[in-house]
């Protein structure tokens, strides 16, 4: 998770995955609720900014609560929103919200029902996308290292302790590079650095062009 940190100045230029799904994911709210105008939204791991920008270009919102785990308002200049709230987001909802909203970042949290069930105080409409079992296999299979990834099946069944309708979906994107050492490099542009226990012996052996991108996308309501 610190790599982020070292890294947010390469994200936006390498998150070529998240930014499509951060557009995905506007389109899904856009069409799912039907709230022409939202008084009160918080973002969750807003980071540079992505899908904040995809948000405010296409949702009315009269006040937007940013968070992230780190302060990364530099990268949120020009963006119209109310405070920025740096922290853990288990511990930073505060507040009631029209929705809470959420891309490319519940894979980091250990407790994800924990954090699934203060939202469910907070809000009557939660929208995310989080990266789900399967999610770059190829380094998991080279490397054996992997995030704690869940099922779709799995997240629907946590919500439905919290909310009463959920619609999901999964995809599966793929991205081929030309050599396996850019994919590696990618990855920790991205933030998702290959940690210093892997051998050189073991970078030097990764053969693969792709990477698989696995997305799940939840809209929940209560
Ligand atoms: C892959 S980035 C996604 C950023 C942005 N939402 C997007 O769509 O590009 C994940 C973000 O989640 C943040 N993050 C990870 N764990 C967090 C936590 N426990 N609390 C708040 N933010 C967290 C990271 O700092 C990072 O900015």
């Amino acid at each position: 998770m610190k790599e982020f940190d070292k890294n947010f100045s390469t994200y936006d230029d390498n998150a070529i995955v998240q930014k499509e799904v951060a557009k995905k994911l506007t389109e899904l709210i856009k069409h799912h609720f039907s709230i022409d105008n939202y008084s009160k939204v918080m973002e969750l791991g807003c980071g540079t900014g992505i899908f904040t920008r995809h948000i405010l270009n296409n949702i009315k919102i009269e006040k937007l609560v940013l968070n992230d785990y780190f302060n990364t308002e530099k990268y949120l200049e020009g963006l119209k929103y109310e405070k920025f709230v740096k922290g853990d987001m288990s511990q930073s909802l505060k507040e009631n919200y029209d929705l809470i909203i959420s891309s490319s970042s519940f894979q980091w949290i250990e407790d994800l029902e924990n954090l699934i069930k203060n939202i469910s105080g907070k809000t009557n409409n939660l929208a995310f996308s989080i990266y789900i079992t399967g999610n770059l296999k190829e380094i998991q299979e080279h490397f054996d290292i992997t995030l704690n990834y869940k099922t779709r099946k799995e997240i629907v069944l946590l919500l439905k302790k919290y909310f009463s309708e959920i619609e999901s979906y999964e995809e599966e994107r793929i991205i081929k590079f030309k050599q396996p050492m850019d994919a590696l490099r990618h990855l920790k542009k991205t933030g998702v650095g290959i940690n210093s226990n892997s051998s050189v012996q073991k970078i030097r052996t990764f053969s693969e062009k792709n990477l698989s991108y696995s997305v799940g996308y939840f809209l929940c309501s209560k």
